[in-house]
């Protein structure tokens, strides 16, 4: 690994040393509130890391993270952090917080934070000074392996410095239902015990706050092994911090009262620290994590930052790592700022979904048991399939296959291919869209490592089997005291032949369901097709796929519809005739607000991405349905920051007006991405945010990702090359390619649009040598490398250099 990432560095031509040092952490962390901003935990780790490791600034829960730019004067630790997204829980979270008193430890959150004086962040280090009260100053380096912290304090202070492991602390679990949310304060149990001669302190934490929505089979099982008492009893996030100095004192805090000398607890509120002499200038920890055991955690430490290893050497470790992906990407114009974000945006989506096997083994949180294989967790699916996904299978090939085959054992322990699974599945959003990642991934060459069998057995699955009590329950978003929700109206009308649309007076998000399930069924076509299954079932799935979406298409429905009042109505006003509406088991439309998430009728009309000549159609047209999307942009429809709206600038192009496309793309670009800790308009939701802005820049976007066309854009950089990692399947072959680089062993793909800062149109375009309309690029032609060249121009084109109006009938 660390051979190619030498030699990139060398062939590197941007004007910086390595893309690593362009790497801003802090981008799209904050923003004026949680869903205006991007989330993000400017966090250590190397890609797809177990364990992420940040300075904290609050105590996180759903809705907050532990880190916040906006209010961080003062930082109360340093924290293991399992939270993948601003709105998901936290699970497992260990604090490591130094001090320096003679006498009293400070373990209360509130009292324990100290003052900042400079900070510094990188994708491998991550440095701060701390200022304590009494005087003196508490240096921190900290960076960390996928499963191993490692912070080295250099204490200047005037008293006694101390370092305090918490395994346990009061938690807020987020209860919501559609009229009303409210945290609810829990005390979770935590367990340490202080090894002083070994110089060691191993724990674990119970904490996990998503519980509260896991589905009730997930709990059940939970409580059945309690009673057993087998020993797991539900999750535990293991510890193991080993220290490079003697202890000079040691103890236990458990909420406000501390315990000196004493060396092993269990319960709420517990912390264990060391005490180190006062001449003790500095001290290594290197914390290792587990959601297995604590041998694990001591065998993950040996692994990967054993005795004896430098702070360098760890911190040297994690940024190869970084430099072998990044420097992957090489860029040529554009200012720093842009060049900060596109490398950012990588460094984001190669964050996720993170690894939680460790070495061959993991724990299932769905069946609470350890396992032999690979698992992963940080699956948010409905907004991962959309680009992020496409982005993993280019620039991570090496992990696909054992990210499929997580999936495959979530639907082995639990029943069922995953949704968003944060360690448990938490049935947030909605739709099964894990059957787009699986159709996608094997479509593009992905077919081995995994059985292919199950895979379709579990897609099959999704498409055909309800969720339990279908009538029953709503499913609405975070709904508690429910089973996997999966395709939530499969079975109370859209898989019935007569049917085909999700009940919008049974179940919560109708329309957006019916859409998702329209797809879906898309994508799992697509899937038996190719791997030869009977032709009544690729079949049954495109009918009903191709039927759904216009069976919640109301052709009268106007904009102005959604408002009561004559006022409203006025001010709304609009010329777009017809849009998805909502219907109930009657066949009656529901009202036009409702059957919505995370997007309104305007945005979900467009998104039909796997049918787009016929939505073109419904709207009258190309031209009609340009004007509606001019209408849906210039009315302030769009909310880019949520998902539905991430390929909707691409529909012009598809319409026969790619001029519009690259306006609206780049205003896009400018207004919801840059490089300061605002700099994402919306969650990131684990990558796909940035994948938007990475497959943006290289001038064409996934909108639908099981077609494996990819409609052209507007490319950002004068020069844009990616150096793709060879699949292992296509290891010999690769050879042979045309776009193969020995040197690396990469396919190199290749983009150029010189002037591309100032000129922001396409006159034309070039894709392997050949002249093209501006319509789409297939994964064929640069999925394996390849040469895509873009004529800028300063003025929009409306013909292609042929003379031909680009305005192909559909
Ligand atoms: C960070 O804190 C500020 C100030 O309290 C708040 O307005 C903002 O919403 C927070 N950001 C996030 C992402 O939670
Ligand atoms: C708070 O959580 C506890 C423990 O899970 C639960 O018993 C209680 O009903 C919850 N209270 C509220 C108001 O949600
Ligand atoms: C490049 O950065 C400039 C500001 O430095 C910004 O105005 C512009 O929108 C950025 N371009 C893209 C494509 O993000």
């Amino acid at each position: 690994m660390a051979l190619p990432s030498l030699m990139l560095a060398a062939l590197g031509s941007s004007a910086y040393a390595s893309n690593t040092d362009l790497v801003n952490p802090l981008i799209g962390n904050t923003g004026p509130e949680p869903n205006y901003a991007g989330g993000m935990i400017p966090s250590v780790a190397p890609p797809f890391g177990m364990t992420r490791w940040v300075a904290q600034t609050h105590q996180n829960w759903v809705s907050k993270t532990p880190y916040n730019w906006t209010d961080s004067d003062y930082i109360h630790g340093f924290v293991g952090t399992h939270q993948p997204a601003i709105w998901m829980g936290e699970s497992g979270l260990v604090a490591v917080v130094p001090g320096a008193s003679d006498a009293a430890v400070n373990a209360i959150f509130e009292d324990r934070g100290l003052r900042k004086a400079q900070e510094k962040f990188g994708a491998s280090l991550y440095e701060v000074e701390l200022l304590p009260e009494n005087g003196g100053s508490i240096n921190v380096e900290m960076t960390a392996t996928s499963r191993v912290g490692h912070l080295r304090f250099t204490f200047d202070a005037k008293s006694q410095p101390y370092i305090l492991i918490q395994a346990s602390r009061p938690s807020q679990l987020f209860h919501s239902t559609p009229s009303s949310s409210h945290f609810n304060t829990t005390y979770p149990d935590g367990y340490v015990h202080i090894y002083a001669q070994q110089q060691q302190i191993c724990g674990y934490s119970t904490e996990m706050q998503d519980t509260v929505i896991a589905p009730v089979s997930t709990t059940a099982l939970w409580q059945e092994h309690l009673r057993e008492g087998t020993g797991h009893g539900g999750f535990k996030g293991w510890f193991c911090a080993r220290f490079d100095a003697p202890f000079a004192g040691h103890g236990l805090t458990q909420g406000k009262e501390q315990r000196e000398d004493d060396i092993d607890g269990f319960g709420a509120e517990l912390s264990a620290y060391a005490r180190f002499a006062l001449d003790q200038k500095t001290v290594n920890v290197r914390i290792a994590t587990s959601f297995i055991s604590m041998e694990q955690a001591l065998y993950n430490l040996e692994q990967e930052a054993p005795d004896g290893i430098s702070f360098e050497d760890t911190e040297a470790k994690t940024r190869a790592e970084w430099e072998e992906k990044l420097n992957r990407v090489e860029l040529k114009g554009g200012s720093k700022d842009n060049q900060t974000t596109l490398v950012t945006a990588v460094f984001h989506a190669l964050q996720y979904p993170y690894e939680i096997s460790e070495y061959g083994k993991y724990y299932s949180a769905l069946d609470d048991q350890v396992h032999e294989g690979v698992s992963y967790s940080g699956y948010s699916i409905w907004d991962t399939y959309r680009a992020e996904w496409g982005f993993l299978l280019l620039m991570a090939p090496e992990r696909i296959p054992g990210m499929i085959q997580s999936m495959l054992n979530d639907y082995k322990e639990g029943g069922w291919l995953p949704m968003w699974k944060n360690l448990i599945e938490t049935n947030i959003m909605i739709a099964t869209h894990a059957d787009s990642l699986i159709a996608e991934a094997v479509l593009k060459g992905f077919d081995y490592g995994y059985d292919l069998d199950v895979a379709w057995d579990a897609v099959w699955k999704d498409a055909t089997v309800p969720p339990v009590k279908d009538w029953e329950t709503l499913y609405e978003d975070r709904e508690e005291g429910v089973d996997y929700e999966v395709r939530a109206g499969l079975s109370t009308s859209y898989g019935l032949p007569e049917k085909g649309w999700v009940n919008d007076d049974v179940h919560s998000e109708s329309v957006s369901r019916t859409l998702g399930y329209a797809y879906d069924d898309y994508a799992a076509a697509q899937l038996a097709k190719r791997l030869g299954k009977p032709a009544w079932i690729v079949d049954m799935l495109l009918k009903r796929s191709m039927t759904a979406p216009w069976l919640v298409w109301n052709a009268d429905a106007i904009s102005q519809d959604d408002y009561p009042s004559d006022e409203d109505k006025k001010r709304f006003e609009g010329k777009t005739k017809g849009f998805v509406q909502g219907r109930n088991s009657d066949g009656s439309w529901a009202a036009p607000t409702s059957g919505f998430t995370e997007g309104d009728k305007w945005a979900y009309s467009f998104d039909i991405a796997h049918d787009i000549p016929g939505l073109v159609e419904k709207r009258g047209g190309n031209e009609a349905f340009v004007e509606s999307l001019d209408e849906h942009y210039d009315g302030g429809w769009d909310w880019f920051g949520n998902e539905p709206s991430h390929h909707i600038p691409y529909l012009y192009t598809l319409a026969g007006r790619p001029d519009l496309t690259q306006r609206r793309v780049r205003e896009v670009a400018g207004s919801n991405f840059n490089a300061t800790p605002f700099g994402l308009s919306g969650n990131e939701d684990c990558g796909q945010m940035s994948a938007w802005f990475f497959f943006s820049a290289l001038g064409f976007y996934p909108v639908n990702p099981v077609s494996l066309q990819y409609v052209v854009g507007t490319a950002f950089f004068d020069k844009m090359t990616v150096r793709i990692p060879v699949p292992k399947h296509h290891g010999a072959e690769a050879k042979s390619e045309k776009f193969y680089e020995e040197a690396t062993h990469s396919y190199v793909l290749t983009v150029e649009a010189e002037g591309a800062q100032e000129k922001l149109y396409v006159k034309t375009l070039w894709v392997n040598g050949e002249e093209r309309p501006i319509r789409e690029v297939g994964y064929d032609e640069f999925g394996k490398g390849g040469h895509i060249r873009f004529e800028m121009s300063a003025e929009p084109v409306l013909e292609d250099s042929r003379g031909a109006i680009v305005h192909e009938e559909l």
